[in-house]
């Protein structure tokens, strides 16, 4: 089987699309709710983005500095990578920019972002607590940067790229933790200029990433690899459920994204990586994963930035293995979509699970078999919480029950009709 594209990536295609003048296209997009929401943000600063027949997508971009005023407030929807990385976008055009978003990104902190795009000359209004709804007035003589990034986030060190791209000078970005590259590898693909290197600060080694504004653009056709954090569902539910094998091809394997199948791995979990291949600057290859049984493993913190999305679908691996599994480092899952931190526990706990949170870390003891399931559990507009709780329903006795199941077509439609494909038994009073 296939997953559908991978999000950062496809968020990043169109954002730098409609930054290049002239035409991009964009094959194995993901048509998730939070990528769609991205082009409707776009579309209103200027770009015009359609889908072609044959599935690929046209962006057709005003270019660097030649976005225009949107008419509408940007809807970003579910999606925290939309609308941080589009607030570096406006940050340099001298224009304001209204953005709003669901219940659960109107929750979510942005002065991770404000604060630097602040510094850049950006004036940022927004409701109590820095959250969203916000208004961001760009500058029209933004200044360069050096920050470096007090939480490990790819979202953050993306909104200061894509803000210091119409800033003259050099802004650089240094990272304590390495994230997510998926920014500088595109930016380069466009034609940026990107320098990245590994220097000891105050004796830590930290990666500092430096973009030289205001380049010429060229527009590109990138081709988006399938979502790893996609692919994780289908990984964990083909290792936990017994007689299982399942082939995923095409899965984008940036080794700042696989810390979940390290992990796995170190589980004793069978999974095989063929066709290993560079397409378009990130790596993918092919994975067969095997039913396996899975050994307690501790998760340093220091792996948390490459599985940060996969901690939930990690978590039930975890309470299905021998043993007792540690996690540590955990303080960003409060701050998802949802507070992914207690959503685990409380899911789990739910589910027959034995779990316990102490501050930033997370101890899950295994059943090594199936859980009791039967619960119910709420996925408050998370959809990664959504998919893990219906893989548990799946290694469960009793079924489990997940509300609020729409949300999982920010990141992965059609997961519950391949799902089906692969045997699984899902039942929907809206289906
Ligand atoms: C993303 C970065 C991560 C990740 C999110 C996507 C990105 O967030 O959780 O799903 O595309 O840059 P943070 O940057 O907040 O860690």
């Amino acid at each position: 089987m296939r997953v559908p594209g991978d999000k950062s990536i496809s968020h990043r295609a169109l954002i730098l699309g409609a930054l290049a003048a002239g035409r991009t296209t964009v094959s194995g997009m993901l048509e998730g709710d939070d990528i769609l929401a991205t082009a409707g943000a776009l579309r209103a600063l200027g770009a015009q983005i359609e889908r072609g027949k044959d599935g690929r997508w046209l962006v057709d971009g005003p270019g660097l500095g030649a976005l225009r005023e949107p008419a509408s407030v940007l809807d970003l929807g579910n999606s925290g990578t939309g609308a941080r990385l589009m607030m570096g976008v406006v940050a340099n055009h001298p224009f304001t920019s209204f953005f709003a978003g669901d219940a659960s990104l109107c929750k979510r902190p942005m002065s991770r972002v404000a604060e630097p795009l602040r510094r850049m000359g950006a004036q940022i209004l927004s409701r109590s607590g820095n959250r969203l709804p916000l208004a961001v007035t760009g500058s029209d003589e933004p200044t360069p940067i050096e920050y470096t990034l007090p939480v490990p986030s790819a979202q953050v060190k993306s909104a200061i790229l894509l803000a210091g791209l119409g800033t003259s000078g050099e802004t650089t970005v240094i990272e304590p933790e390495a994230t997510r590259d998926h920014t500088e590898r595109m930016l380069r693909r466009f034609g940026a200029t990107v320098r990245v290197s590994d220097e000891m600060i105050d004796g830590k080694k930290m990666r500092r990433i430096t973009v030289v504004g205001e380049p010429e653009l060229r527009p590109s056709a990138v081709v988006v690899p399938g979502d790893p954090s996609s692919a994780a569902f289908l990984a964990v539910a083909a290792l936990i459920l017994p007689g299982s094998e399942v082939r995923i091809e095409n899965v984008g394997m940036n080794p700042l994204r696989t810390g979940l199948f390290d992990s796995l791995l170190e589980m004793g979990a069978d999974i095989r990586f063929e066709n290993q291949r560079e397409k378009d600057d990130e790596p993918t290859a092919d994975m067969i994963v095997r039913a396996s049984v899975l050994k307690a493993i501790k998760v340093p913190a220091s792996r948390a930035p490459s599985m940060i999305d996969e901690y939930p679908i990690f978590a039930v691996a975890a309470a299905l293995a021998r043993g007792t599994t540690r996690m540590e480092g955990l303080a960003e899952l409060k701050v998802k979509e949802s507070d992914r931190l207690s959503a685990i526990a409380k899911g789990l706990r739910a589910c027959g699970g034995k779990v316990a949170e102490d501050g930033d870390a997370l101890t899950v003891e295994g059943s090594g078999g199936a859980l009791p399931g039967g619960a119910n559990v709420d996925a408050a507009l998370d959809h990664r919480i959504a998919m893990a709780f219906l893989i548990a329903g799946l290694a469960s006795k009793s079924a489990v029950t997940v509300e609020g199941t729409e949300t999982i077509a920010t990141s992965f439609p059609g997961f519950a009709a391949l799902m089906e494909g692969l045997g699984a038994t899902l039942a929907s009073p809206n289906r």
